[in-house]
Formats: structure tokens, C-alpha cells, sequence
């Protein structure tokens, strides 16, 4: 994919907010601090665009970019993080839940999770939820960097298992930080928009 254009358009919490539909969007999902903002700067090759952290809980709404004036891509506000109050994670959810149930221009929601360990029961849940909402249930494996190339594919079958994935090829290990397979993430995101 040539990257001609990528910019935020806004950060969103509510419908209101999301700009107008029309664009095919593809939008990415997981736990805070498995690599979402980090994929998305390391795929428009900007580091940084989406704002990364070493904390927990830096993306706290719905960010879309603009790609290309073509389509856009939509970081979501990570699960998972112990210090939120019930009252966050609520409304964390609540965030989630209407985007995925209302956006026409949602094509796909790809989980991310960490590939060095099992996935929890929040990335079981909400991959659920996905495949749920009829969506094909892409996993990218981040952090790939962080095991030897060798140890990929069982730890790839552990999170197939988990998470009850259909077909292994649709998990792909990623690394944001080595660069380990953008272009396949990038086929992946193609193949999705049929460009
Ligand atoms: P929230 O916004 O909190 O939901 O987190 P996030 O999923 O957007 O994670 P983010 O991209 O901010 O990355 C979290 C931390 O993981 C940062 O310290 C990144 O530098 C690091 N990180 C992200 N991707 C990789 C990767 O591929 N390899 C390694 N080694 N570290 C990574
Ligand atoms: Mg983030």
C-alpha cells in the first residue's frame, strides 16, 4: 500500500462524533498495551500519528485516520486494564458496543493480542463479539519480536485454540518494532476493502 495520506480525522466517544459515513473502515481491537496504536503507525509508516505509551490506557476513544482520502482506520480505546473503575469499563463497553452495532462502514474489527501468551477471557469475549457481529475474526499476534521466529507457530496454535480461531491463517504474528510482516497486514486490510 502506498501512503500518501494519513491524518486523524477525530477522537470520538460518542456517535455524534464519528465522522460521516461512506469511507470503508477497518478498526482494531484488544487489550491496552498490546500494540493497536503502535500497528497503525508502524502500517503508515508515522510514528507519531497514533499516540503510543508504555502505560496502559493511553487510547481512550474511537481515533479514525484517514487513509489516502480512501478509506480510514479506527484505533479503539483498550480492555483489560486493572486501575479502571467499574464505572470506566462500563462506558468503555457501552463505546464499543455502538460503534460495532450501528456502523455501516465497518467492515471489519481485527483483535489484536499479545502473541507470547494465552489470550484472557476479555480477549475470548470480545472476540465473540466479533465474529458475533458477522465479521471474519482477523487476529493479529503482536509483539512478535519478543520470541524467536521458531516458537511462532505454537504459540500461534495457543491462541487459535483459545480463542476457537477457524483457520490459523487468519492469525498473523506482527511486530510494530522489527517491522515483521506490515505487508501481510497490508494484503489482509486489501483484500478486505477489494482494492
Ligand atoms: P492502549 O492505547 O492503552 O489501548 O494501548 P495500545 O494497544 O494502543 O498499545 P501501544 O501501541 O500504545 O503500545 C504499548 C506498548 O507496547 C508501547 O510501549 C509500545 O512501544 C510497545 N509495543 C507495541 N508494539 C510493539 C512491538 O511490535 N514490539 C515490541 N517489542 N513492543 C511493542
Ligand atoms: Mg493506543
Amino acid at each position: 500500500m502506498k501512503i500518501k495520506k494519513a491524518e486523524l480525522i477525530i477522537t470520538a466517544a460518542f456517535q455524534s462524533q464519528y465522522p460521516p459515513e461512506g469511507k470503508l473502515e477497518i478498526a482494531f481491537a484488544g487489550r491496552s498495551n498490546v500494540g493497536k496504536s503502535s500497528l497503525i503507525n508502524r502500517l503508515v509508516n508515522r510514528n507519531g500519528l497514533a499516540r503510543t505509551s508504555g502505560q496502559p490506557g493511553k487510547t481512550q476513544t474511537l481515533n479514525f485516520y484517514n487513509i489516502n482520502d480512501d478509506f480510514r482506520l479506527v484505533d479503539l480505546p483498550g480492555y483489560g486494564y486493572a486501575k479502571v473503575s467499574m464505572k470506566e469499563r462500563e462506558k468503555w463497553a457501552k463505546m464499543i458496543e455502538v460503534y460495532l452495532k450501528n456502523r455501516k462502514s465497518l467492515i471489519e474489527v481485527i483483535l489484536l493480542v499479545d502473541i507470547r501468551h494465552e489470550p484472557g477471557e476479555h480477549d475470548k469475549m470480545m472476540y465473540e463479539w466479533i465474529k458475533s457481529c458477522g465479521f471474519n475474526g482477523i487476529v493479529i499476534a503482536t509483539k512478535a519480536d519478543k520470541i524467536s521466529r521458531g516458537n511462532w507457530a505454537k504459540h500461534i496454535s495457543v491462541i487459535q485454540k483459545k480463542l476457537g480461531v477457524e483457520d490459523k491463517d487468519f492469525i498473523i504474528p506482527f511486530s510494530a518494532s522489527k517491522k515483521f510482516n506490515v505487508d501481510e497486514v497490508w494484503d489482509t486490510i486489501e483484500q478486505l476493502l477489494e482494492i
